[in-house]
């Protein structure tokens, strides 16, 4: 007989330390709910040639009906492909600036040209610093470097996997121009801390809520709070047009500059396709028509899905209070409504035998649900030495203010969380219904 055979999911992990199954957490999973199989019990994990717990596939994503496929063919026979001219871009903002509870929203291609364009409305640029998380998309850094500004890392909270607000005074210097917070998953960063510091300091906020559409703050849209909110609308996002963003602000002057910018410098309101006049520095960072049309289709359910999402998340929520040793990350008492873009887990080797976390994501994902991993640490990457030793830094930077970068650009509780503790579930996992579910008879 296959002695890996005989053991079972809970028997394994018992015996080995370097073993690959997720005992806890499959039983965590399983139950009632649409994670879950009412099996259950001790069988030969999927990883070691057993039947995975699950098989049936989470919800396909994105999703769209006929009306969708209308609005985009209507953008299509319209021949106004380009938003100068058009209309859709134009009723997009409007309407997503009503959806965020602010009067201004200006359209972009990205959610990095909407970062982008927003550290380049506020003049930041070669010399300054801009206070980032290392928990993040690339992008969030990646566009202060792109100026020839430095992001400054400050360390991530391991409870909330946000930005730890406690840490970032002691980061800000003469040279700081604007904190930029994350919302990560669409949890929200400590926006008391944050606004409060801001103010202390006089430094703008820029947020990035590229993974927060609908994620409150008391009440407020995350987005909504500092002077400028940054989305993504890429495919994997909440709100998905392929590739697409957005900024909003409750400031016309600042928004004004953000529209301008993105239309290679045109005044903000100019939707023709004028060859001069071009009074503001800018590019093209401009939203097209067909992103314009999704947006609009893919809005009317967002706010059915974050629901569902809240509703399936406080199933798991659930679920997990029961197994030691994998729990979801906590919020902070100030955020009113998570976006759920990501479901993040903190996961404790030690009471699964010392299974390194990427072994466990391994095993549950054999067994049917997608854990992924996660961030690894951004401040680490090889882009950040490949910009501090280009010529054009080399020429802004003093030699000793870039060896003083070097030494403080640690973030000891996110190299943890990277390497040992950080795992998630991606938002679509939450779309599901709760009804259960079986698997067909074990092996
Ligand atoms: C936190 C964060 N910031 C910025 C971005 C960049 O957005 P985009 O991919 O639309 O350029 C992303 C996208 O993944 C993100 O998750």
């Amino acid at each position: 007989m296959n002695k890996k055979k005989t053991l079972s999911r809970r028997t394994f992990l018992k015996n080995t330390s370097a073993g690959l199954a997720g005992t806890a957490t499959f039983s965590a999973l399983a139950g009632t709910s649409v994670f879950c199989s009412p099996a259950g019990g001790a069988e030969v994990p999927a990883v070691l040639g057993g039947t995975p717990v699950r098989r049936e596939p989470f919800p396909a994503w994105p999703v769209y009906d006929d009306t969708d496929v209308q609005m985009y063919l209507d953008a299509y026979h319209s021949k106004q492909w380009c938003r100068l001219g058009g209309t859709r871009a134009d009723r997009f903002e409007k309407e997503f600036a009503g959806l965020m509870g602010v009067p201004w929203c200006a359209a972009t291609s990205s959610g990095t040209t909407a970062l982008n364009t927003s550290l380049n409305a506020l003049g930041i640029g070669p010399g300054d610093e801009v206070i980032v998380p290392p928990y993040t998309f690339v992008a969030t850094a990646g566009v202060v470097f792109q100026v020839f500004a430095l992001a400054v890392f400050v360390d991530t909270d391991p409870e909330t996997h946000q930005i730890n607000a406690d840490l970032i005074e002691e980061r800000i210097n003469e040279h700081t121009r604007a904190i930029m917070p994350v919302h990560l998953g669409g949890g929200a960063a400590d926006m008391d801390k944050i606004t409060a510091l801001a103010s202390k300091h006089g430094l703008p906020v820029i947020e990035d809520a590229c993974q927060a559409w609908m994620g409150e703050w008391r009440h407020r849209k995350l987005g909504s709070i500092g002077g400028l909110g940054c989305f993504s609308f890429q495919a994997s996002k909440n709100l998905n047009s392929g590739e697409g963003g957005a900024i909003i602000s409750s400031n016309r002057e600042l928004i004004e500059l953000c529209a301008s910018y993105t239309n290679n410098g045109r005044p903000a309101g100019q939707q023709r396709a004028t060859l001069s006049g071009y009074p503001f520095p800018g590019s093209n960072h401009r939203m097209t028509e067909f992103q314009g049309a999704i947006l609009l289709g893919q809005m009317r359910r967002l706010e059915e899905q974050t629901r569902l999402r809240t509703e399936n998340a406080a199933c798991l929520d659930r679920l997990l209070a029961e197994i030691p040793g994998i729990s979801p990350v906590k919020t902070y008492p100030g955020q009113t409504r998570h976006a759920y873009h990501l479901y993040m887990l903190r996961y404790d080797k030690a009471h699964f035998n010392g299974l390194p976390k990427r072994k466990f994501a391994r095993a549950m994902e054999a067994e049917g649900i997608p854990v992924r991993t996660g961030y690894e640490p951004l401040n680490k990457e090889g882009f950040i030495e490949y910009r501090l030793n280009s010529r054009a830094f080399r020429s802004v930077f003093s030699r000793e203010r870039l060896e003083s970068y070097r030494k403080g650009n640690r973030c000891p509780e996110n190299d943890k969380i990277c390497e040992e503790t950080g795992l998630w579930l991606g938002q679509y996992v939450l779309l599901g219904t709760k009804k259960t579910w079986r698997t067909s008879p074990r092996r």
